[in-house]
């Protein structure tokens, strides 16, 4: 997509900065995150109003230091560096860092020197987040001090006529209690950008580039029942009109109603038709026996490209085909390098474009994900929709480990709507980044009535996150859990036992399969 104005940052490897990236965006301002290797040709293409030199985890003096391959202080636009990009600035400029006598982690006091630009509305002194080594010992000539804290004589540094400031700790990060201001000061009080970046606006300029993309050509679109592939649906809708096909597999392993809601949501709201096509007999005799978790996956990825390719056919006009492709997806990261190894294979419509000849189209492609919900809302998708905990394409396969069975189907879909019911009653839907129950492929002896039994384990699972790379357990209360075994266990026929899962990832992994 064109942008009238976008800020750079240029990524040395630090944790935080796809986060940068998301709070200049939260102040109005588009950003995008490029290696730091970048050229300065490709740099120069990109016409940025201002460069971000993040953190990272080297030293400047290490002998793979991640330096750019040019002087990024002479591109004519305000240079922000953050900790590395501060000791960066330091180093390549002529005054000096070192190894801190301690290094400093956590929260920190900065005394602000200057309130005049990057600290502007700021008091006297700001809560911050340090997180570092080295530490700046000399300021480079021309520059002045504007920011220390008591373990560090030089926390923050400025050439106004260079246009080059330098900081020491991390403002994108929560804790930092001004950061949100500081960056906004950057990006439109000293880059003069305009804050003009936002669902509404992402939506104006998608409707104008996918129209313009599109043509008269057929869109057709998967739609898996996310938050993803829905938003991409009712925005390339409120684009092309009919020119979209939508076209929904209910695989058979989806929650208990899941197919029915999509179809009714999309019809009752967005007065858009959905072609419905039950492929569960196809998917369940294919995963007949079949025990191997990445074998099912892959079945499952081949059984959805299989009859998605003959529904699709069925659109003669079909031209192109849409996914809801997200921005860290496309980031050409310097610290995760690409896609990450492979633990599972998360193929749901991989091969399908080429497949069937189609070209892609990716509307989300610059968007995080909350920036795609929010787009969801100002779209009008109801809330309850958008604050959807992520499901994976599998489905409920990968929650029942070992063969799967119509049967084990029924009893998991009963399970997992107790669960959940019980979940979103105590109010906790949302502080939740996904829970599902999972279907053990073990049996136990209970006592109900006077009668012995012998039935399935039931596993709740209920995870904290923020992008499913690393989660913790969530710290269900008891009276909750209590209900939910209560009720499950009586409500239920085929589970007998129930138990909660309290592993975090890593070492274990979010769903079982
Ligand atoms: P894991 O289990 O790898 O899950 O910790 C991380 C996130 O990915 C989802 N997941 C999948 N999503 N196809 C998908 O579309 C898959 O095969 C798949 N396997 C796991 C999982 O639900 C969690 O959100």
């Amino acid at each position: 997509m064109t942008h009238a104005e976008r800020i750079i940052i240029l990524d040395f490897g630090s944790q935080y900065t796809q986060i940068i990236a998301r709070k200049v965006r939260e102040a109005g301002v588009y950003a995008e995150i490029h290696p730091y290797s970048i050229s300065r040709a490709a740099l120069e293409e990109l016409a940025p109003k201002g460069i971000i030199l993040s953190g990272g985890p080297s030293s400047v003096y290490a002998e793979a230091a991640p330096i750019p391959s040019f002087d990024v202080f002479t591109m004519g636009v305000p240079v922000l560096g953050i900790c590395y990009g501060l000791q960066l600035i330091a180093h390549q400029l002529g005054g000096a860092v070192d190894k801190a006598a301690r290094r400093e982690f956590g929260r920190a006091i900065v005394n602000i020197d200057d309130t005049s630009d990057l600290f502007r509305g700021m008091s006297a002194t700001t809560e911050v987040w340090m997180s570092h080594g080295d530490h700046v010992t000399q300021i480079p000539q021309g520059f002045e001090r504007i920011g220390h804290s008591e373990n560090a004589d030089i926390c923050a540094i400025r050439n106004v006529e260079r246009r080059i400031w330098g900081i020491q700790f991390h403002p994108e990060v929560h804790h930092s209690v001004d950061g949100k201001a500081l960056l906004s000061n950057f990006v439109i009080g000293i880059c003069g950008c305009a804050p003009t970046w936002n669902a509404s606006s992402f939506i104006e300029s998608a409707i104008a580039e996918i129209k313009q993309t599109v043509g008269n050509g057929g869109v057709i679109c998967a739609l898996s029942g996310g938050v993803d592939s829905t938003v991409a649906a009712v925005l390339l809708h409120r684009a092309i009109g009919d020119q979209l096909h939508c076209i929904h597999i209910d695989s058979g392993l989806m929650r208990k109603g899941e197919s029915a809601n999509i179809i009714e949501m999309f019809n009752t709201h967005f007065s858009m038709s959905v072609d419905m096509v039950d492929g569960s007999d196809l998917f369940l005799t294919r995963l007949d026996g079949v025990e191997d978790p990445e074998r099912k996956r892959k079945i499952i990825g081949a059984a959805f490209i299989d009859l998605f390719d003959v529904e699709a056919k069925k659109f003669s006009d079909a031209k192109f085909l849409a996914q809801g492709t997200l921005y860290p997806d496309v980031i050409e990261s310097v610290s995760t390098k690409g896609p990450s190894a492979t633990i599972k294979t998360h193929h749901n419509v991989g091969g399908l474009p080429e497949k069937m000849n189609l070209s892609l189209i990716e509307p989300f492609r610059e968007l995080f994900k909350d920036e795609v919900r929010a787009v969801g809302r100002e779209l009008g998708i109801p809330e309850w929709f958008i604050e959807r905990h992520p499901f994976p394409g599998p489905g409920l396969a990968i929650r029942i480990p070992g063969a799967i069975t119509r049967e084990k189907l029924d009893i998991l879909r009963a399970a997992d709507e107790i669960y959940l019911e019980e979940i979103r009653k105590a109010g906790l839907y949302t502080q939740i980044w996904q829970a599902f129950a999972v279907l053990l492929p073990v049996r136990t002896v209970g006592v109900m009535g006077d009668e012995r039994t012998y039935e399935h384990v039931c596993g709740l699972r209920a995870v904290t996150s923020t992008d499913g790379m690393t989660a913790d357990w969530f710290h269900m209360p008891y009276d909750v859990l209590a209900r939910m075994s209560n009720r499950i266990i009586n409500e239920v026929r085929g589970i007998n036992r129930v138990v909660y899962d309290i592993s975090s990832k890593p070492p274990a992994t979010i769903e079982w399969e």
